[in-house]
């Protein structure tokens, strides 16, 4: 098949009508509202702003966006802080907008799922402000409250750089109030079955208008238990499971994709019997691939993926390399925590908690080979990628904006003023400043400029996602690694009904040769899929031959010699 926008927009409704294992073959793209595009010229972006570019993400061949929080908030938590579950963010627009939004989104074939923050709200939503009146209150056991700040001390602290306690004092209770994350972000009680009632209320909710499903933010931390670190407690699973059992009855082709960052055994815990997450980000995969780069070796990528490649046959791993978060390094040891910090943060303005706030180019160092190469790893790797907005560019970051705000900043559309963003008239109305940076200034780095140029980074990811979407052994296929001497080389086979995908990665930033045996597929072609181009034969009498200049790779499907293109030369 050839995908022309038309086709992938019908091939994708057939699909939505059709198939509730979707999220199998999709490509993600993760954006803010806010970031993304002003229609109002307040200098915050909307809805309205995001319909508008929905034609770009239809271009760009992603399947579902991932929306980040967009409910009225006291945004401390860049609307991780949710103040009402059941309403839109002012700011960027109205109720009606987002059912707009969600049709104009599903009109292009693309589906729509919202991070939904279960752990915990902000202060300011009315549950919290009705419990601080005290025991009397029916919200006061919608929230966790003790007399001693030594309860539960063996929950670790995520917030490390700011916060000291998981506990803070509420002096009109006169009694302290759990907290996993930030003290404004008080945890709610799933101990209570109201609380538990009402947090499907709002799934529901979301879904009813059409919602294709939840990113869930947080979700080890619901239940609590003295004695226990506080996260992945059973009961935890028998929320999420009851959540899924909900979703069976009326929305079957919608999904719930777990935020579990945690160590592997625990994070593919998130399955379930098939019963609990369709999706789980893959935490345990995305630091060992920048371990694997900067050691120019795939001993951890492929160690990894051995540990958790057996999941249940309904569910994905959604793959990522970079996100709104710091990169995590929280689940690794203390010893691979330094070498990365080491090697991708040098300085202390680029990190935070136990990670590092930078986007994926100025982790590269702006290399384009590399930038390249790991966006290949991503879509190519098990599971369904995530792209954040903005990577396809190569956007720069701002390590001087607080928090996590530096890879946060406006989508860069044009050279214009404000990057094409908003077109208020003093920029300093915008939420946050556009890069200015040279080296990533959005004269440069853009969507138009590098709309029109064929060879641009923007028209590379949107050739290489094409490429991805010709073959379904990417989305569902198996994994294999084949050995070679040459640890430099990681080269893997993804392998779904009759399609064979050979994928080869050369780690390291020189040129490198290596051999592959091959012979289970003798006679058959290997054709290169970015320019379909023919190999030589494979031979069963001798290993195949390969060579890969620094941080380059190539893609094969292995096919029937009818089925290859005519050889390119003779
Ligand atoms: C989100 C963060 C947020 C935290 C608290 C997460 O894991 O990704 O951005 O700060 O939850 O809600």
């Amino acid at each position: 098949m050839i995908y022309t926008p038309e086709s992938f927009i019908l091939f994708s409704m057939e699909k939505q009508s059709l198939d509730t294992l979707w999220f199998k073959d999709a490509v993600f793209y993760e954006l803010h509202v806010r970031t993304f595009k002003d229609s109002t010229e307040d200098g915050m972006g909307d809805f309205p702003g995001l319909i508008s570019k929905l034609d770009y993400l239809a271009r760009l061949g992603i399947d579902c966006i991932w929306l980040l929080p967009f409910f009225p908030s006291p945004l401390r938590d860049d609307g991780y802080d949710v103040s009402d579950f059941y309403n839109v963010h002012p700011d960027l627009g109205t109720l009606e907008d987002f059912k707009m939004f969600i049709k104009e989104a599903h009109k292009r074939g693309l589906r729509v799922i919202a991070d939904m923050v279960f752990n915990h709200v902000s202060v300011e939503h009315n549950w919290f402000q009705e419990a601080r009146q005290g025991p009397s209150n029916p919200k006061y056991n919608w929230f966790v409250w003790s007399q001693s700040s030594k309860k539960y001390s063996n929950a670790r602290i995520i917030f490390s750089d700011i916060e000291t306690s998981n506990w803070a004092w509420d002096p009109e209770v006169k009694a302290y109030y759990w907290h996993r994350f930030y003290n404004h972000q008080p945890d709610l009680n799933y101990e209570n079955p109201e609380v538990r009632e009402e947090m499907k209320k709002v799934v529901r909710f979301w879904l009813d208008l059409g919602l294709d499903g939840f990113r869930c933010d947080a979700v080890p931390y619901l239940f609590e238990k003295e004695g226990t670190k506080c996260e992945n407690l059973p009961e935890t699973h028998g929320f999420f499971k009851e959540v899924r059992a909900m979703m069976e009855q009326g929305y079957r082709d919608r999904i719930l994709l777990a935020e579990a960052n945690q160590w592997p055994t625990d994070t593919i815990e998130y399955f379930g019997d098939g019963d609990e997450f369709h999706m789980v980000f893959n935490f345990p995969l995305m630091p060992r691939i920048f371990m694997s780069l900067a050691r120019a070796n795939r001993q951890a990528i492929v160690d990894i993926i051995q540990q958790i490649s057996n999941i249940p046959k309904n569910c994905q791993w959604a793959t990522f390399l970079r996100n709104h978060d710091e990169l995590t390094l929280e689940m690794v040891t203390t010893e691979e925590r330094e070498f990365i910090l080491t090697e991708y943060a040098k300085h202390q303005k680029m990190r935070i908690n136990l990670g590092i706030r930078r986007r994926l180019a100025p982790l590269l160092d702006n290399d384009r080979l590399t930038m390249e190469l790991l966006t290949a790893l991503l879509l190519s790797l098990p599971g369904s990628p995530t792209i954040y907005y903005g990577d396809e560019l190569g956007m720069g970051d701002n390590t001087y904006l607080g928090d996590r705000n530096g890879v946060r900043t406006p989508m860069q559309w044009s050279p214009d003023a404000n990057a094409g963003f908003s077109e208020a008239v003093d920029p300093e109305y915008l939420y946050m400043p556009p890069v200015v940076n040279p080296s990533y200034h959005y004269e440069s780095i853009n969507v138009r400029t590098q709309e029109k140029m064929p060879y641009s980074f923007l028209n590379w990811n949107k050739k290489t996602i094409a490429i991805r979407k010709k073959s379904q052994a990417f989305g569902r296929g198996g994994f294999r690694v084949l050995g070679s001497e040459n640890e430099k080389i990681l080269a893997f086979l993804r392998e779904y009904k009759d399609e064979r995908v050979l994928c080869i990665f050369n780690l390291s930033r020189q040129p490198t040769f290596f051999h592959l045996d091959l012979s289970e597929f003798a006679n058959l072609i290997p054709v290169e899929m970015a320019n379909d181009t023919r190999f030589p034969r494979i031979k069963a009498e001798r290993p195949y031959f390969f060579t890969l200049t620094g941080h380059r790779f190539m893609w094969f499907k292995i096919v029937e010699p009818h089925l290859a293109p005519p050889k390119s030369f003779e």
